[in-house]
């Protein structure tokens, strides 16, 4: 019987999505594994198959179905001891743990290999959604992120605004979509941020927004009303004053009027 160690990388592999990656794995000594069988399964998962080697042919059967045709050895490889396994188009749940587990008669041995995905999102978009509940509704939306990014909502100042919980879902690459929701007041810019940010991958992307004012008054019919209403008692509070004063006027020139006549009156008798 043959014994031999199995090797792999001591660093995880960082694999990009939608992107092909392999998983380093070998024997030590250099020895052929055509002869042997060759396991590649997931750690922590139950009917773990990623890809089986046996009998001089592939197996793929019980194969995690999201592996199905996406799987290969390197055929010219395994002669030297290279048992790497090639994972076509990676997609987000890729991201883990592997085992590279070779047997050989009653010898086995296995190696360990962590695998990060890594995929940027797309720039967000901000949608206007109008007055809502006592506010303007922002809704910020970002697609194909990969770990699972972080949205916040900044004011022109960069300060973190309170918003509402971020809505998460997968696409069919098993990549994140983003979306977050915030009810923002009147300010001094009205300008507001999307920050979408993954800091495992060091990734960021942000999306600046400009709200006309005149949304915010829209979005307070009681504030035109009241406008409206002052306007109309200012005017009418001059126009009072002046018909006031031209009636003082009107009487005082009467009364001077009234005495000359009854001078005149008094003097003719
Ligand atoms: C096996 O490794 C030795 C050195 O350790 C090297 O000289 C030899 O070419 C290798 N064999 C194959 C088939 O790669
Ligand atoms: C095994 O084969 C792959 C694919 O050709 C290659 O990238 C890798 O460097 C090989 N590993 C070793 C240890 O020879």
């Amino acid at each position: 019987a043959e014994s031999f160690e199995v090797l792999g990388p001591a660093d995880p592999v960082a694999a990009v999505a939608g992107e092909d990656v392999v998983l380093p794995c070998y024997l030590k000594p250099n020895i052929s594994a055509v002869d042997l069988s060759i396991e590649w399964l997931r750690v922590h998962t139950e009917d773990p198959v990623v890809h089986l080697y046996q009998d001089h042919e592939d197996r793929n059967e019980k194969q995690i179905p999201s592996y199905r045709g996406r799987t290969s050895l390197f055929p010219e490889e395994l002669r030297k001891g290279n048992t790497s396994l090639k994972v076509k188009n990676v997609r987000g749940s890729d991201n883990g743990e592997y085992k590279c587990f070779i047997q050989a008669g009653d010898w086995y041995d296995d190696s360990s290999i962590n695998v990060h995905i890594k995929a940027v999102g797309t720039h967000p978009v901000i949608s206007n959604e109008g007055y809502k509940e006592g506010g303007i509704s922002l809704v910020c939306e970002s697609k194909g992120w990969y770990p699972q990014p972080q949205v916040v909502w900044m004011d022109s100042e960069g300060h973190s605004l309170p918003a509402g919980h971020t809505e998460t879902h997968t696409d069919s690459m098993d990549l994140f979509t983003v979306r977050r929701r915030i009810i923002v007041q009147e300010t001094e810019t009205n300008r507001f941020t999307c920050r979408v940010q993954q800091q495992q991958i060091n990734e960021m992307k942000e999306t600046k927004t400009n709200i006309p004012g005149e949304m915010f008054h829209r979005a307070h019919p009681w504030k035109v009303t009241f406008a409206v209403i002052f306007s109309l008692s200012v005017v009418g509070i001059i126009g009072c004053t002046i018909l006031i004063h031209r009636f003082v006027k009107l009487r005082k020139k009467r009364g001077i009027l009234a005495s000359y006549c009854s001078h005149l009156w008094f003097y003719s008798c």
